[in-house]
């Protein structure tokens, strides 16, 4: 399996309300084996989703990542941009963080850390996940693409012929991280000439 760190030390994890918490856990299970120094920020509501959509207790999910920021501690690091990052993920992303990060009225920890990220120039990616959208959803996505966000849903690809879920996750995560330029050996590379390998 190949794995790549660039130069990427620390990155910013934010796991918000949207279905899909899953992408959140596999993410920092992936960055922790790559070494990279996560600082993870849990919403409120992706307490609720994990819940919902998992077996697992908050302390587990907790425990991947190097350090963990109450969502509603506003003082906590990742609020300042002198505290140095390579970047901050927001996976999964629900319309309604989408929306603060979109105006800059942040209300926690989680959206407040992804304004900061864009006012440093600092590379920031959403995994919006929301269905169907209306307009000022898809107005929020054009305005934070416009102040240097990546848009990237967690839409599956099938022409990786995922055979499970976590396959499916496991390839989303593995795109994500090439923004990065990191490599955990998860994302499927097309290969024209035959199936994905
Ligand atoms: C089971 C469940 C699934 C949800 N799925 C989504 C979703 O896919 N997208 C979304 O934007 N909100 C979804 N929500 C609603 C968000 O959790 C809600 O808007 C919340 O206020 C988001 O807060 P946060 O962004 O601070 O985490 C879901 C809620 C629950 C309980």
């Amino acid at each position: 399996m190949t794995m790549t760190t660039a130069s990427i030390d620390r990155l910013v994890v934010g796991i918000s309300g949207a279905s899909g918490v899953i992408y959140g856990i596999r993410l920092l299970e992936a960055l922790k084996r790559l070494g990279i120094e996560t600082h993870l920020v849990l919403s409120k509501a992706a307490e609720t989703t994990l819940a919902h959509e998992t077996e697992l207790k908050p302390a587990v999910v907790r425990a991947l990542a190097s350090q963990v920021h109450a969502v509603g501690d506003p003082a906590a690091a990742p609020s300042s941009g002198s505290f140095r990052t390579d970047g901050m993920i927001v996976a999964p992303c629900s319309v309604k963080t989408l929306a603060e990060i979109a105006t800059g009225a942040t209300t926690n920890l989680l959206s407040r850390a992804a304004d900061v990220t864009l006012k440093e120039r600092r590379r920031l990616v959403l995994l919006v996940r929301e269905t169907p959208l209306h307009a000022g959803h898809l107005r929020n996505m054009l305005t934070v693409t416009e102040m240097g966000a990546i848009v990237a849903p967690p839409v599956p690809a099938f022409y990786a012929r995922p055979a499970s879920l976590d396959a499916m996750v496991d390839h989303t995560i593995g795109r994500v991280l090439d923004l990065f330029g990191l490599d955990a050996g998860l994302a499927h590379r097309w290969d024209p000439k035959g199936r994905a390998g």
